[in-house]
């Protein structure tokens, strides 16, 4: 042990308080033995730190700090360069503001297009989210502030996001749901991780010795902490022993009493607390050094100017009939859409950032060459329909040679702590934009939306952008590229498929039960569409140019792959060019593409490039759930290079020989898995990949500390249920008013658990257990219990403090 002296000076209550937090955000200090504070902030696109009252839903103000793009965003750059150039640039005012952890970046795997938290994501692929979250952790941590990729692991769904178990097989939890965060941390070298809310496979997150020893500490060689999401320790002795080291935010004492506790009656040992305190001690010993004469302030104009970049280099042209873009000079446009006045350049929840300034189009256009004959808010944001500003905003189109057309997702349509129901966007924009169709033919789209949306209606438009949600720098970057400052070279990081229906997990997603099965396995975004032939709108990997990429001279050898990319348009470019790698004829099923690499390539006009991507331990290998272990299957590989998953234009081939001739499955008993149509597979199927039987996920009659608030309806007693309609009918008008409350839901979906691991020690176990007991119709036993509990509670609190204050 690396602080056996400080160790050894520690009392067990000293050892067990460490291990929790002391308030929202920091760390517990001991001045007796020289330990001091850490402080943790969100988060992925911009520093959330919060001065006064804090709270985890981004309700309560914080400082000002740059609002970058959010990850969906960037991940459409495929530039870990820009990434990391993002990451310091977050590391740096992470610093100014006295923050050592910072809560990102987030790198779930967008399972479904309903997740509200996917644009906190960067992709449905886990190759392209690892590889961008290390860039993230790269920068961030090369300020000396440590990165924390979240939420560990396979945590796709807000819905009862902290009492929920995702139930996968072990191939598709290792290839889809942990690759991205082997990355993270083998590459990136992340020196903290956040456990998840979620259970997988029956055990939550942050108990998970199979991912937080085995696999994080053990096969990947994880050094650092693993701090928990915030509220999620269920039981903390088991989390310690599982390996994490941090419960957050403040559960009080009593989660340290728990351990101390867990110790004497053996069911974890001293060993391995002392493990967790050594780890701990480390991150905040070497935190607290790198924060020593740090600047107080950031250049505010210059991080502006990063956010600016990134949102360009982000931006995917889908769309350009008739080279309309780039305006022509001196275009006389018309600007409608409410997003050009109040642009949505970020999402809700515990991300949001308080910007340092925020830039609108109908503020910056004025410094561009166009003519702007008008410009209309045209529809309401909150979905009303608004006939005076319809008109309005038909009259200024029916004026004008082109139409730019703001619009997309509103605020309240994608957040933390809920799912989207649909893929749609409001009625009232689709309305409108019909109506511009009639009006004039050259309608240039520009959405803002965190996530894929169902687009029926783009035949409406000549040229549409996606923007996503592209930060306080947003509406600059938005100018530059339609004007043609810059070339756009974004790159969409997830399918946008044609309907929701389409979609893999479209039966199993979100689940309404306890559990949520992955039945379909790998099959999550392109490697579905590509595989079981579904069309999509705008395949994965798809964007873009105002210049033309041609590809050639493709040579492959055991280290990797390299080619030619041209630039044969007139203006300078970048291309993303993409490897994938399939198995034609694979005895071990598997998607009929995946991504295993890509370049990006700046070309001046006519300028040709050799570009070269290498092979990796991840380029052939798969999870072989007999051998338990990584493998390669033996066979001739075709190596794809792509501009799009679904614009393949250069192939060759690999020959490779097999490590192990167990092969894990027999395709007779998984035709789905074999075929890829896995949009309904049966309970028989599922059990055989999974290799066990299929949990039971319904509610069992009586509610547990584990079960969530809006569980309630379950309850025997009728005070409960009185509190659920109440909750209920709240949160419906909450909903209704088109600003959902963030606080309600968090209450909504939260365990009853949670009472008393977020409220500083005003509530224990033993008094969540009286709660539970009274939901659960005791009503005189639950109470005896709440109100007993109260007070042994208040008095042990006090005795523990007074025993760490010496
Ligand atoms: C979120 C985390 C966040 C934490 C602290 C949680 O609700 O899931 O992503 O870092 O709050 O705000």
């Amino acid at each position: 042990m690396k602080y056996q002296d400080i160790i050894e000076k520690m009392t067990i209550e000293e050892k067990a308080a460490f291990l929790s937090g002391k308030g929202e955000w920091q760390t517990r200090d001991f001045e007796r033995l020289g330990i001091p504070s850490i402080f943790c902030s969100d988060g992925p696109h911009g520093i959330r730190k919060q001065a006064g009252a804090g709270d985890h839903l981004g309700l309560n103000e914080s400082v000002p700090a740059t609002c970058f793009p959010t990850a969906a965003t960037i991940a459409n750059s495929w530039n870990e360069e820009l990434g990391e150039e993002l990451g310091k640039t977050l590391g740096e005012e992470a610093m100014a503001e006295g923050v050592n952890v910072l809560l990102g970046p987030g790198l779930n795997i967008k399972r479904s297009p309903l997740c509200g938290r996917n644009f906190e994501y960067f992709s449905e692929d886990p190759y392209l989210a690892g590889k961008m979250a290390a860039s993230y952790v790269k920068g961030i941590q090369s300020q000396g502030v440590y990165a924390c990729p979240k939420h560990f692991a396979v945590n796709s769904q807000e819905l009862r996001r902290m009492a929920m178990n995702s139930v996968l097989d072990e191939r598709t939890l290792r290839e889809i749901y942990l690759t991205g965060f082997e990355i993270a941390v083998k590459e990136g070298k992340a020196k903290t991780i956040m456990s998840a809310y979620n259970e997988v496979n029956g055990t939550y997150a942050n108990e998970n010795k199979h991912l937080l020893t085995d696999i994080l500490r053990k096969d990947w060689g994880f050094d650092g902490i693993v701090i928990t999401d915030w509220g999620a320790s269920n039981d903390h002795a088991l989390g310690v022993a599982a390996g994490s080291n941090l419960e957050m935010p403040n559960p009080g004492l009593d989660s340290a009493r728990e351990l101390i506790a867990a110790v004497e009656s053996g069911k974890i040992s001293i060993e391995d607390v002392d493990a967790r305190v050594d780890e701990l001690l480390d991150a905040v010993m070497t935190l607290y050094v790198n924060s020593q004469n740090k600047a107080n302030d950031f250049d505010k104009p210059a991080h502006h100017a990063v956010a600016r970049k990134a949102a360009t280099e982000s931006t995917v042209l889908l769309k350009n009939e008739g080279s309309i873009l780039p305006l022509k000079p001196g275009a006389k446009v018309a600007v409608i859409g409410d997003f050009a006045f109040v642009p949505r350049y970020q999402g809700a929840g515990s991300s949001l950032v308080n910007p340092t300034k925020v830039e609108t189009i109908s503020e910056v256009i004025g410094s561009y060459d166009v003519q702007v004959i008008g410009s209309s808010r045209g529809y309401s944001r909150t979905g009303e329909e608004d006939a005076a500003t319809r008109k309005e905003a038909l009259d200024i189109a029916s004026r004008a040679d082109i139409v730019l057309f703001f619009f997309g997702l509103n605020e309240d349509s994608e957040s933390e702590g809920m799912d989207r129901t649909h893929m749609r966007i409001p009625q009232n924009q689709i309305n409108l934009l019909q109506e511009l169709g009639q009006v004039n033919k050259n309608l240039v789209g520009i959405i803002s939306a965190g996530s894929a949306i169902e687009m029926p209606w783009h035949h409406y438009f000549k040229a549409i952008l996606h923007c996503y949600l592209n930060g306080q720098a947003g509406a600059g970057a938005v100018m530059d590229i339609l004007t043609g400052r810059v070339n756009p070279s974004g790159k969409l990081s997830e399918t946008i498929p044609r309907r929701h229906e389409d979609t893999p997990a479209y039966r199993y997603y979100p689940s309404s039960q306890r559990t949520s099965e992955y039945r379909e396995s790998l099959y999550v975004g392109y490697r579905y569409y590509d595989t079981a032939d579904i069309p999509v709108l705008y395949p994965f990997g798809f964007g873009l140019s105002y210049t033309k990429f041609e590809y050639d001279n493709l040579t492959v050898n055991e280290d990797g792959v390299s080619f030619d990319i041209k630039n044969v348009g007139e203006v300078a470019g970048k291309e993303v060019a993409q490897l994938y790698v399939s198995l034609p004829g694979a005895k071990v099923f598997r998607p009929k593409k995946e991504l295993k690499g890509f370049a990006k390539v700046s070309l001046e006009p006519g300028e040709s490039k050799r570009v070269e991507i290498a092979f990796d331990d991840k380029t052939f290998r798969y999870w072989n759930v007999k051998t338990d272990k990584w493998e390669v299957e033996g066979g001739e590989y075709q190596i794809r290079i792509g501009a799009s998953s679904a614009d393949i234009r250069l192939e060759g081939k690999i020959l490779k020989s097999a490590t192990t001739d167990v092969l894990p499955y027999s395709e007779a008993e998984l035709p789905s898995y074999y075929s890829g149509k896995i949009q309904t597979v049966e309970d028989a199927e599922f059990e055989k990949l999974l290799g066990r039987s299929i949990p039971d996920g319904r509610w069992s009659g009586q509610l547990t500390s584990n079960d969530a608030i809006c569980q309630l309806y379950y309850a025997k007693s009728g005070l409960a249920r009185f509190v659920y309609k109440r909750l209920t009918a709240m949160k419906k008008k909450a909903d209704e008013s088109g600003k959902p409350d963030l606080n309600i839901l968090f209450i909504y979906n939260m365990p009853f658990r949670a009472m008393a691991k977020m409220t500083g020690g005003a509530v224990s176990m033993d008094m969540v257990d009286g709660i539970v007991d009274l939901v659960n119709g005791h009503f005189f036993g639950g109470l005896g219990k709440i109100i007993s509990g109260y007070f042994r509670n208040s008095k042990l609190n006090k005795q523990y403090e007074s025993r760490i204050k010496k």
